[in-house]
């Protein structure tokens, strides 16, 4: 018998995560954005998961600002498309808020409660800027199945995982799913941040 005397016939990837990556670079709002950013950060506070950072969650829904109706349509565009995608029910745009990071400024990991699906967006995001990072929604379910060494990367036993931010794109992804900002090294970094509900508010 040949000491290889199979082949393997397929891999499942069960269950996977949902997260989707839509290109806004174009839109022509972003630099109204900046601006309606610019104008408004003197009302922003520190937030209790960022460090170095100002916040203006809990102060105003930056998307909901009238100038910005566009924007805010096409958001909600791609979180009809998302919900197609990830056959969920439609979900709907509720509250919004912006966070303007600086260096060594981070986010620990959390989760959107009382929310589907929740979004960031990214208007300003200087060269070198930290990524997001996700945390396996399986790893609890994990007992005796540790990662091999230099396995980082692998999907099946990763427990953390990065994705490349890019300026103006958008990033949706379940609000279950734990996530954040590991120190940023930059001096601007900015990011829409918001959640969605399947019933319109
Ligand atoms: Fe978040």
């Amino acid at each position: 018998m040949n000491l290889k005397d199979y082949t393997i016939e397929k891999t499942f990837n069960l269950f996977p995560t949902c997260v989707i990556e839509f290109d806004l670079s174009l839109h022509p709002d972003i630099s109204l954005l900046k601006e309606i950013i610019e104008e408004t950060k003197h009302l922003c506070n520190q937030h209790g998961l960022l460090s170095n950072s100002i916040s203006s969650f809990g102060t105003f829904s930056i998307l909901h600002d009238p100038r910005l109706n566009n924007l805010k349509d096409s958001i909600q565009l791609c979180l009809f498309d998302y919900a197609s995608i990830a056959g969920l029910e439609k979900v709907y745009l509720t509250n919004s808020w912006y966070n303007i990071m600086s260096a060594g400024s981070s986010v620990e990991s959390h989760r959107h409660y009382g929310s589907t699906v929740s979004g960031a967006f990214y208007p300003s995001f200087e060269f070198g800027s930290s990524n997001l990072f996700f945390n396996s929604p399986i790893a609890p379910c994990k007992m005796n199945d540790l990662p091999a060494d230099g396995a980082d990367n692998n999907i099946f036993s990763s427990l953390t995982t990065e994705i490349n931010i890019k300026e103006g794109h958008l990033y949706l992804f379940p609000s279950w799913l734990e996530h954040g900002v590991r120190a940023n090294e930059t001096s601007k970094r900015i990011v829409i941040s918001f959640n969605s509900d399947r019933e319109k508010h």
